[in-house]
This record gives C-alpha cells, sequence and structure tokens, in this order.
C-alpha cells in the first residue's frame, strides 16, 4: 500500500495470504453490503512487517491515524505450523507481541479488531464426537499453537470491541494449502508414470498417503471471507470468541479422496496415522468446531468445488 493512497475503513493485515486474497477477491468479484470494496485498504509485509518489534508501535499508529479505520482484520500470522517448534521466538514475536501491539492501538481509537485464530488451540482426542464451543477450555499443543493462544489472550486483555475467529483446515485458490498440495503431489506422480521409460504407466495408480486419524472441518478461506465481510457490516454478534468452518467433521485422507474425485485424478489414497507421517509438530486427533458466526455455512464438498473451479480457470 503506497503513502499516496486513499483513507481506508477497514484494513486487513496479511495481504497476500489465504484470507487476505480471499476478502479480496470477494470484493473484487460480488456484491457486498455497506462498505465499498475501495474501502478497503490491504497491508502486506511491505507496509506492516510485524516482526520490526523496535518500531512497530509508531508504524501502526501511523497506519491507523492516516486512515482513522472503522475495523481492522488481522489475517496475518506465522502460520508455519512445524517450522514454529524451531522459531518459537519468531512465532510468538508475530502472533504475540505483534497482535497486543495491534489490538492496544485499535483499542485505543475504538477499532473493532477482528483476529483470526485456529482450531489448534484445542487438542481432543481420536475418540472425541462433540464440536468444540467458544467457551469451552484451550489445550493448545505445539508451538504454533501456543504461539495462537497466546495472540487470543493479548486481544482479549488489551483488545476493545473485538472479534476471534476460531478457523480451521483452511483452503483456497491462494497461497499454500492442503488442497494445492495434494494437487501438485498428483500431478507429479502421474507425469511421472507417463514418462516413457516406466513401463508399468498404463497399470498402476499412484499412491499418496495421507493421514487419517486427526478429524476436523475443512474450510475454504472465500466462505470465512464472506463470513466476516458479514460480520464486520453488520456487528449483529456479541464481541468475543467466535467459530468459523464448513460443514462436515472429515480426516485429512477423506479430504485428499474428494480433492482427487472431484478433480477426475486416478490417485489412491492410502491412509496412514499421524506417527507414521512423523510431522514435527504435534497435531489435535479432533478439533471439530462448533460454527457460531454462522452454522448455516454450507458443506466443505460444495465449497471444495468452487475452488477447484477457481484453480482450473487460473
Ligand atoms: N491456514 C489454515 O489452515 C488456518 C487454520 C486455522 C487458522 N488460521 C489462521 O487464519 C489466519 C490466516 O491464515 P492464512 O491461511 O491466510 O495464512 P497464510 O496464507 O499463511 O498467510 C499468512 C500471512 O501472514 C503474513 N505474515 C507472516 N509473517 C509476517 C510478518 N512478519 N509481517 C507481516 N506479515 C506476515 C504472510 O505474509 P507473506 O505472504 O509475506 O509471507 C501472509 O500474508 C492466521 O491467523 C492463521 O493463524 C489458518
Amino acid at each position: 500500500m503506497s503513502t499516496q493512497s486513499p483513507m481506508y475503513s477497514v484494513l486487513v493485515s496479511g495481504a497476500s495470504g489465504q484470507v487476505g486474497q480471499s476478502l479480496r477477491h470477494v470484493l473484487d468479484t460480488e456484491e457486498t453490503p455497506l462498505f465499498s470494496k475501495n474501502s478497503w485498504g490491504f497491508l502486506d509485509r511491505s507496509s506492516l512487517d510485524l516482526s520490526q518489534s523496535d518500531n512497530l508501535s509508531s508504524v501502526i499508529e501511523g497506519l491507523l491515524d492516516k486512515h482513522a479505520p472503522k475495523a481492522f482484520v488481522h489475517a496475518a500470522a506465522f502460520t508455519a505450523v512445524d517450522a514454529a517448534e524451531t522459531q518459537k521466538e519468531a512465532a510468538f514475536t508475530i502472533n504475540e507481541t505483534a497482535t497486543r501491539i495491534l489490538a492496544a492501538a485499535c483499542a485505543k481509537r475504538n477499532i473493532l479488531f477482528v483476529y483470526l485464530s485456529t482450531d489448534f488451540v484445542f487438542a481432543g482426542k481420536s475418540t472425541d464426537q462433540k464440536p468444540f464451543l467458544p467457551s469451552d477450555p484451550i489445550h493448545p499443543i505445539g508451538v504454533y499453537a501456543q504461539s495462537k493462544a497466546a495472540g487470543e489472550k493479548a486481544v482479549q486483555l488489551h483488545g476493545g470491541p473485538h472479534y476471534i475467529v476460531r478457523t480451521s483446515w483452511v483452503f483456497s485458490p491462494f497461497g499454500n494449502n492442503f488442497v494445492k498440495t495434494m494437487l501438485r503431489l498428483a500431478k507429479e506422480r502421474l507425469q511421472f508414470l507417463s514418462e516413457p521409460n516406466q513401463q508399468t504407466s498404463a497399470r498402476v495408480k499412484p499412491t499418496i498417503s495421507v493421514v487419517s486419524d486427526q478429524f476436523g472441518c475443512p474450510t475454504s478461506a472465500l466462505d470465512l471471507a464472506r463470513a466476516l465481510l458479514a460480520l464486520i457490516t453488520v456487528q449483529s454478534l456479541p464481541y468475543g470468541i467466535l467459530h468459523f468452518s464448513n460443514a462436515g467433521p472429515v480426516h485429512w485422507a477423506q479430504l485428499a479422496g474428494a480433492v482427487f474425485e472431484q478433480s477426475n485424478l486416478p490417485i489412491t489414497v492410502k491412509p496412514i496415522s499421524s506417527e507414521d507421517f512423523a510431522a514435527a509438530a504435534p497435531r489435535p486427533a479432533y478439533s471439530v468446531l462448533e460454527n457460531t458466526l454462522d452454522p448455516k455455512a454450507r458443506h466443505w464438498k460444495e465449497a471444495l468445488a468452487e475452488v477447484l473451479s477457481i484453480l482450473k480457470t487460473a
């Protein structure tokens, strides 16, 4: 965002992330109430670097003084769950310290602060079947989850009017996500088998191993963006913690299967355990959220079809 930019009613951090790009996409392509798309300002790392703790306060004060926004959507975060295990300081600087500074600066000006948080603040067991409510006690395992939980606490302690919107398993046509990783892996495997020296190509259906003992609800960032737009413009829900995901609890292998099926890719999904996958960070076995932001949110399979069709035409 250049210094010549107009004043914005809503500022969004994390402009180049999934949620930031999805908000922009929805504003660009759909009718939205109250705030016109031109009144939204998107901040990427070049205009708001959250790791610059020395002068972060003054940069934020400057942005808020300049634009006097009515709302701030804080979608930027250290989201590399596995890398966070070895980069604890960076994860907490961005997810806790920067969030606290932002929330406090917004509180001082009575600006609505919307903090995106995660289902990973919970750590349900694989035998659990009851979706988590916003009021349920949290139990973050792993550095990423703990840093996001610390961010939530900072917003509650230092913020003014705020929504903490927890979401889960986000996918979109933008940035990096599980759906795009599955498509890339599938194409690589199919490409490999189609090479001339692969004698078995006609008979072999490539296999991709995917974890099947973690349950959650996939969420289209486009649907999340629509829900955030409605939330911010109408503000009819009481301030505090909200949950948003698409409908339909599932495990990762089932999500992968649907990606391949809807994309007509001849891939076999091999279900494996979290132990076999051996990711660096621990993840909850069950983190299904009770959707309190939009209890009528559509099923993730429908939302997946929309994202795949956008990716197809991209
Ligand atoms: N993805 C999920 O499955 C998921 C699930 C639950 C909750 N959430 C939460 O939802 C929110 C949005 O997630 P997302 O999927 O949109 O994340 P994302 O695609 O990884 O985007 C994160 C954004 O944060 C920015 N960022 C990272 N470090 C920064 C820094 N030091 N200064 C400024 N910007 C920085 C990144 O900028 P660059 O592009 O320059 O790196 C990127 O634009 C996050 O709060 C996340 O914790 C995500």
